[in-house]
């Protein structure tokens, strides 16, 4: 029995302090303290906590098998990049930084030749050549790594949210060479802005936030004895690197997309074209692959 509010808390964390899964008693008790302490914090009255019991079903309501609102909202306050960043690249880590996997990873992309092209339709925009690097942490290169690489067109679209692209346009799947390395042509990539029509758009516009994430190239690297690496590199001159709605830029991941005249890599090439020049490093550990987010 519960004389008042000042005894809520211990009444709940002793009613689950049987729990014999070690982990999950751990859990809920942080949750547990955490969220009474948050409702102490803010004084939360009965109409604010009714307010987000309604948001939080509208999070479930929005979710379906191509969109999910309930890690659209753990990436827009910061939640998604925390765990991501507490799992990887600490302890003296030396493996390139890690990046949000985002909603677009699909499996089975095509294989693709080292050095072609992964503009798979008429896909107009500024020529991208990227040459990449994989290494261990001691700068040894590694070969037979297969790289998946993807990536939103000029105008901010993959190809599964776009009738004008090609199925698996701006996709491909490498295998980097005995000196660790892979190339691609493609288009330089556009920012663009995450869903606003479900409950997250309303919390961005309560706070006077704008929804765009910076351009950039994802890359998901696997070999067995590997720890899988899924990151993102980011295009150095796009407006949004300190504003990501995700927080998922990391310094180390700006990319350096330089812009040249003339003497492009192929034959063909008209005007301006970018380079993209990046050493990816992994550690040793466990090769695991993702589920693709979405149907
Ligand atoms: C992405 O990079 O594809 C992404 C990440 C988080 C939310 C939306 C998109
Ligand atoms: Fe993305």
């Amino acid at each position: 029995m519960i004389e008042n509010e000042a005894g809520v808390t211990d009444a709940v964390l002793a009613a689950m302090a049987r729990t014999p899964d070690a982990r999950l008693r751990a859990i809920m008790a942080s949750f547990v303290k955490h969220m009474h302490a948050f409702a102490r914090e803010v004084s939360l009255t009965e109409a604010e906590f009714e307010r987000g019991i309604d948001y939080l079903n509208r999070i479930g309501q929005a979710t379906n098998d191509h969109h999910n609102e309930a890690v659209l909202f753990s990436d827009g306050i910061g939640f998604s990049t925390l765990v991501c960043l507490l799992n990887n690249g600490r302890n003296g880590a030396t493996e390139t930084a890690s990046a949000l996997l985002g909603p677009f990873w699909r499996a089975n992309s095509p294989r693709t030749e080292n050095g072609a092209s992964i503009v798979r339709s008429p896909t107009p925009g500024p020529p991208l050549f990227a040459r990449c690097t994989v290494s261990d942490p001691a700068g040894r290169p590694l070969a037979g790594v297969e790289v998946d690489v993807w990536h939103s067109s000029p105008l901010g679209f993959y190809d599964n949210q776009d009738d004008t692209q090609a199925d698996m346009n701006l996709r491909g799947k490498f295998t980097t060479d005995e000196q660790g390395r892979f190339g691609f042509r493609s288009v330089k990539p556009a920012g663009y802005p995450v869903p606003t029509d479900g409950p997250f758009g309303e919390l961005l516009r309560a706070q006077l936030r704008h929804p765009y994430r910076p351009a950039h190239l994802h890359v998901l690297a696997f070999k067995p004895g590997y720890k899988t690496l899924i990151t993102q590199v980011f295009v150095d001159d796009d407006e949004h690197l300190e504003s990501d709605v995700v927080f998922g830029v990391t310094r180390h991941l700006i990319g350096d997309f330089r812009r040249h005249e003339g003497d492009a890599p192929e034959p063909g090439v008209e005007g301006p074209w970018f380079s993209l020049d990046y050493a990816f490093v992994m550690e040793p550990g466990e090769a695991v692959l993702p589920t693709p987010p979405i149907k």
